[in-house]
């Protein structure tokens, strides 16, 4: 059995084949209108959202399936302490695949070692967002037709935007890719993101201070809400969250090919004056992800059919409990029962990361 809960899990060749699927499913709607009778999706959200959820409801609704599940933790037993771990088992007597957000770094692998269905990330914490690069990834394809040989602007909250680490993963999988990172210090790309993903994938990328002085480059630039609710000092908050605001007077420079994504929701860092651009594509980008979350949902219960055995999703050098993670958000910080476990990481220089979340030991 598979489950989705980071970008990675996925080869090249099967980003394409979902990417190829949804773009089917996109030309043969009434073709797909029933391949999922029968099944149920559980959308476990503990966190706010609007696009997601929805559209993973759309998404099976159109497959023919059904949809259970909660949009708020408060109305479910978690708020009676709960853990994931135990509503992901019971979760798994009642549905065929599970989409679940929860704010803690690693929730959805901690979902995934305890579930007897396919779990999909739809978010956790500032992680991940696997399925939100699905719908980039289809966006990139539907408005610029490659994935080789881009260049792409992510500009705004790049420390705590799940979104930009997740679709900078996936595009490590693809020849020729250069990265521009634009944002303020405070809000600098993760360091495993730069050294495990960006450095050792050899994704040709470069830092800058203001959109304007590399907005003539992009093919593409995704922009990004600050995630306030990520902050634990709210004066930090404040002295960042202005720091990008795309208008019409900065696109001048931009290329009339250009695509201007977002995963939304939007707050102040695109004018609605941008809106009308034929380059923003941020709302034809949000109809991607149904699409996108179909052929993913189908696949997923594809595989799961074809064997459905438990995964092990611990690495055989793994060690366990001889460190802390030095990450206040991550799940082996906060919830009961679940064991620290860390990975050797990849830049092989003898030391460790968090299985959950990336980070180092305390
Ligand atoms: C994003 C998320 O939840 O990470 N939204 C989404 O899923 N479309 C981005 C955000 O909240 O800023």
């Amino acid at each position: 059995m598979r489950h989705l809960i980071d970008p990675t899990d996925l080869t090249k060749e099967e980003l394409n084949e979902i990417i190829d699927l949804a773009l089917d499913i996109i030309a043969n709607r009434e073709k797909y209108s029933e391949v999922c009778k029968g099944k149920k999706l559980a959308t476990l959200f503990y966190e706010p959202s609007t696009r997601t959820r929805l559209s993973f409801t759309a998404a099976m609704m159109e497959l023919g399936g059904n949809v259970l599940g909660f949009a708020d933790a408060k109305s479910s037993s978690v708020s009676k302490g709960e853990t994931v771990a135990d509503t992901v088992q019971v979760i798994s007597c009642f549905a065929d695949i599970i989409a679940m957000r929860h704010h803690e770094e690693g929730a959805a692998l901690v979902a995934a070692m305890n579930s007897r269905i396919p779990v999909i990330n739809a978010g956790d914490g500032s992680h991940s967002h696997p399925t939100q690069t699905l719908t980039d990834l289809l966006t990139i394809k539907r408005e610029i037709g490659r994935f080789d040989n881009i260049t792409i602007g992510f500009c705004g909250d790049l420390k705590f935007g799940r979104t930009v680490h997740s679709l900078i993963k996936a595009l490590s999988r693809y020849e020729g890719v250069k990265v521009v990172l634009i944002a303020p210090e405070q809000l600098r790309l993760p360091d495993y993101m730069k050294h495990e993903v960006c450095d050792l994938n050899g994704i040709d990328y470069k830092e800058v201070e203001t959109m304007e002085e590399v907005m003539p480059e992009l093919d593409v630039l995704y922009m990004t809400r600050v995630q306030k609710e990520r902050f634990f000092d709210e004066d930090e908050f404040e002295r960042v969250k202005d720091s990008f605001i795309l208008d019409p007077e900065k696109l001048k420079t931009a290329r009339p090919h250009m695509r201007i994504l977002h995963p939304l929701p939007r707050v102040n860092e695109i004018t609605v004056e941008v809106d009308s651009d034929p380059r923003a594509a941020y709302f034809r980008q949000v109809e991607n992800g149904k699409f996108v979350r179909m052929a993913l949902m189908l696949r997923l219960l594809e595989w799961a059919k074809a064997d459905n055995s438990k995964p092990d999703l611990v690495p055989a050098d793994a060690i366990r409990g001889q460190h802390v993670c030095s990450n206040r958000r991550c799940i082996s910080n906060i919830e009961n029962g679940v064991e620290a476990i860390f990975r050797p990481s990849a830049e092989k220089d003898g030391a460790y990361r968090c299985l959950y979340c990336e980070s180092r030991p305390k």
